[in-house]
This record gives C-alpha cells, sequence and structure tokens, in this order.
C-alpha cells in the first residue's frame, strides 16, 4: 500500500519505517528541512534502539523516503497518517494546531480517495474537527472527493518503540466505515500474529481509550508510590508489597514500580489533557488529580532524602547523579524527574557531576546556563570522584550490578540514594554504604 506519513518525530518515523519493513511504499512529510536532510544521508535526530537500521534498510530498498514538499506527500498515500505533536496549549489541554494543520493540507492537495488516519495522541471529538476541516477545504475547491477519517490512536512505549509496533498488544481502529475499516485491517494484516489484535471501535471511544490507557498506568505508578511512602513510615519494604500484590493476576506485575516519579512527554501531557476534556463536559476525575500531585511531590523525594542526611545547605557538597533520561534506553529528558533533582541540588548550593550513557547532550541543552555547578563525566564512575553521595534517578541496566569497592572508594561518603530501587537490600556490596531507597528501609 502507498502510505504517507505527516510528522516524522517520534511516532511518524517509528510507524513509517516498520510499515515500510513489511512491504509498503512510506513517505515521510516533515516540515523541518534539516530533519529530512539529515533522514536522507542516513542520519536520525532521536535514540531508539533498532531505529536507524531499520530506517537504513528500508530506505535502501527504495521503500521508505522522506520529503518536505505537502503537495507530493498528499498526493502520494490512499492513507494519510497524520503523526504530528499535539503539545500542551498554556492551560494544559492538546494543541491541535498541527493536527489541524496538517487535514487542511490534505484536503487541499488530496486529488483521489483517502483514509485519514489520526495517529498522533489527541482529545475526543477531534476526528469530527479533523474530517470537517478536510470537508471545508474540499468545498472551497469546489472538489467532491470521498474520504474517511480513522482514530488509530498509537501506544509505543520510547526504548522498545519496534518491538512494539511489530508486536502490538492490540490495535484500535476508531471508524464506521466497513472500507475503511477494511483498509486498516489490511495495513496491520502483517503484524497481528496468530491472534486477531484489531479492536473496532467509534473514534471517540478509540479516541478515550488512549487517554485511558495512560491515567490508569500512571495512577499504578503514583498509588505505588503512595505506598512507598507510607511504607517508609511504617518500616514496611514497598518490594515485598509489590511482589505480594503483583502475583494476584488481576494486578498483575507491570507498572507496579515505585521510584522517583514518572515522566516522559505523554503521561504527564495526557493527563493534563483529560482532566481538561473532563472540566469540559462537567466531568471531574478526582483520582487523577491526586495522581498527578502525587507524582509531583515523588519528584522531590530524593532531595528531601538528601536534606534529612546532609542538612538543608548543601554548599560545598558534590553528588553525583546517575540517570537524565526520563527512563532508561531514551536520550529523553522531557519532565524528567532529574530535572526537578538537579534544579533542587543546584538551588541549595550543592555540586552535581552528572552521567548518563545516552542524554548527557540533551542535559546540557536543558541546563545550558548552569555552568560551574553542574557538570558531566563520561564515565560512571568518574563522577563519584570527590562527590559526597550518589544519587540514582534513572534505572539503566549498566547501573544494577556496579563495583561496589569502587564506589566505596571514590566516594567521599559512601551515600547512595536510590531512587528506582535497583539494588537489593541484602546484597552484600552494600555493607559499608548508607543506603536509601524508596519505601524501603535506609541502611
Ligand atoms: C507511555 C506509555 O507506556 C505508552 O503505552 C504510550 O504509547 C506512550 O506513553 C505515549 O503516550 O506515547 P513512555 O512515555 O515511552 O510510554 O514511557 P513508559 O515506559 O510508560 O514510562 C513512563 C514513566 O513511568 C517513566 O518515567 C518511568 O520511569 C515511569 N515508571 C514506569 C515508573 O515510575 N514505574 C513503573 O512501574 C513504570
Amino acid at each position: 500500500m502507498k502510505v504517507t506519513v505527516i510528522g516524522s518525530g517520534y511516532v511518524g518515523l517509528v510507524t513509517g519505517a516498520c510499515l515500510a519493513d513489511v512491504g509498503n511504499d512510506v513517505l515521510c512529510l516533515d516540515i523541518d528541512p534539516a530533519k529530512i536532510a539529515l533522514l536522507e544521508a542516513g542520519g536520525i535526530c532521536i535514540y531508539e534502539p533498532g531505529l536507524d537500521e531499520i530506517i537504513k534498510k528500508n530506505v535502501a530498498a527504495g521503500r521508505l523516503n522522506f520529503t518536505t514538499d505537502v503537495k507530493r506527500a498528499v498526493e502520494f498515500g490512499t492513507l494519510q497518517l497524520i503523526a504530528v505533536g499535539t503539545p500542551p496549549d498554556e492551560d494544559g489541554s492538546a494543541d491541535l494546531q498541527y493536527v489541524l494543520g496538517a487535514a487542511r493540507n490534505i484536503g487541499k492537495y488530496m486529488t483521489d480517495y483517502k483514509v485519514v488516519v489520526d495517529k498522533s495522541t489527541v482529545p475526543v471529538g477531534t476526528a469530527t474537527k479533523v474530517e470537517a476541516v478536510i470537508r471545508a477545504e474540499l468545498d472551497r475547491r469546489s472538489a467532491d472527493i470521498e474520504f474517511s477519517v480513522v482514530s488509530n490512536p498509537e501506544f509505543l512505549k520510547e526504548g522498545v518503540a519496534i518491538e512494539d509496533f511489530m508486536r502490538p498488544d492490540r490495535i484500535v481502529i476508531g471508524s464506521d466505515d466497513p472500507n475503511a475499516i477494511h483498509i486498516m485491517r489490511t495495513l496491520y494484516a502483517p503484524f497481528q500474529r496468530k491472534h486477531d489484535r484489531l479492536l473496532i471501535m467509534d473514534s471517540r471511544s478509540a479516541e478515550l481509550t488512549k487517554y485511558a490507557a495512560n491515567a490508569m498506568l500512571a495512577t499504578r505508578i503514583s498509588f505505588m508510590n503512595e505506598l512507598a511512602l507510607l511504607s517508609e513510615k511504617l518500616g514496611t519494604d514497598i518490594e515485598l508489597v509489590r511482589q505480594g500484590i503483583g502475583s494476584d493476576m488481576r494486578i498483575g506485575w507491570h507498572f507496579l514500580y515505585p521510584g522517583c516519579g514518572y515522566g516522559g512527554s505523554c503521561f504527564p501531557k495526557d493527563i493534563q489533557a483529560l482532566l481538561r476534556t473532563a472540566a469540559a463536559v462537567g466531568g471531574e476525575l478526582k483520582v487523577l488529580t491526586a495522581v498527578e500531585q502525587a507524582n509531583e511531590r515523588q519528584k522531590s523525594v530524593l532531595v528531601d532524602k538528601v536534606v534529612a542526611r546532609f542538612g538543608p545547605d548543601l554548599t560545598g557538597l558534590t553528588f553525583a547523579l546517575w540517570g537524565l533520561a526520563f527512563k532508561p534506553d531514551t536520550d529523553d529528558m522531557r519532565e524528567a524527574p532529574s530535572r526537578v533533582i538537579i534544579a533542587a541540588l543546584l538551588r541549595l548550593g550543592a555540586k552535581v557531576v552528572a552521567y548518563d550513557p545516552a542524554a548527557i547532550d540533551e542535559a546540557r541543552r536543558v541546563f545550558s546556563h548552569h555552568d560551574g555547578q553542574l557538570s558531566y563525566a563520561a564515565h560512571p564512575m568518574v563522577a563519584l570522584d570527590d562527590s559526597d553521595a550518589l544519587i540514582i534517578a534513572t534505572e539503566w541496566k549498566e547501573f544494577r550490578s556496579p563495583d561496589f569497592d569502587a564506589i566505596k572508594a571514590r566516594l567521599r561518603n559512601p551515600v547512595i540514594f536510590d531512587g528506582r530501587n535497583i539494588f537489593d537490600l541484602h546484597d552484600d556490596g552494600l555493607k559499608g554504604i548508607e543506603y536509601f531507597g524508596i519505601g524501603r528501609a535506609s541502611r
């Protein structure tokens, strides 16, 4: 099939590359000429394991192409996948200007039947708006061309996006048009594996499904984080409690890990947007409001522990910080807990030496005005030299089994604040180290 992907960001690139990989002809559009030039030259502007190989392979095979030419892109695909950003407006609701701009261009340049697919995370009712915008453009041109708008939200996780796309749990299709549903079924046939993964529903329910999924996941995390704080007061170990409840099939193991707060480009933004959606129809999501508040508090928990240990004035102290990205296997620092932790430590007078396997360049950009107090190490162990304590903010695999003797030798005080509970409390390596985790006894 001929597929146009509008927006070559995270979702657009992964979608375009994976659809090309199963044999479709894909043209990815972006308004940023520098981004397209880089992609055409075989480069890639985001960090996602496996994505560069799959792009290179499909570009070489001629199935994946890039363009900044809007007219060419609209004319190309029978399927027009909209995968542009929906950043938060000033009031937290999703800003639809890019989605509706893409719809306008489709209406302006289309010459034959199109299935227009909303892949971006968009509020309930957006498919109807997209349809109206395309219809208005066609009317302006006095063109009578058929099209259908389908909601097809994306559930990719950063870091495992290729795997998620190639082996989806479910594919949500919001449409009541049998022809469009048939085309979507054909598009996704290679990803169906043994079971039918397609869930067909009305477009509004499909749109809400996406927000409901992220809101539910964030709720689990905030709930566990609150239980972790309670655990500290009660002298219980949240990790044992987590295992104790996760084994109940109705609860399950996933997304029960307490930590120093969730971040990323999706959960915080989508929760805000869903709260706005609810408010707009006179609804109130009390649980979700609390989820957000609990997460804001959680991002400060490690700094509270540092202050409890070292006092409120951190002048003259240096902290090694492992993990800048909002989670492992990404260089993304959007809404990352590390940002809140670093900002607070610097405010309290401390110096920070940070290490991350992928996000140091991004951190330099984010903290460009903090030269002096904040520096970066090229190796996790080097960050420890002349530091008073180690703070772990992201659970990268390479942090899980460190040389504890080297940590003890390098740190001025062998103190670890583990924001992701990556160490086993009973690990012999921790002997001689003051250890503070989340929701468990310190030792
Ligand atoms: C999230 C969803 O998981 C995807 O299904 C969804 O498609 C995506 O948002 C989106 O809306 O586009 P992502 O933002 O990549 O994906 O990250 P997650 O893996 O969900 O992690 C989110 C945050 O929760 C991270 O900061 C992570 O450290 C934190 N987390 C996760 C916990 O603190 N505890 C857990 O048990 C799990």
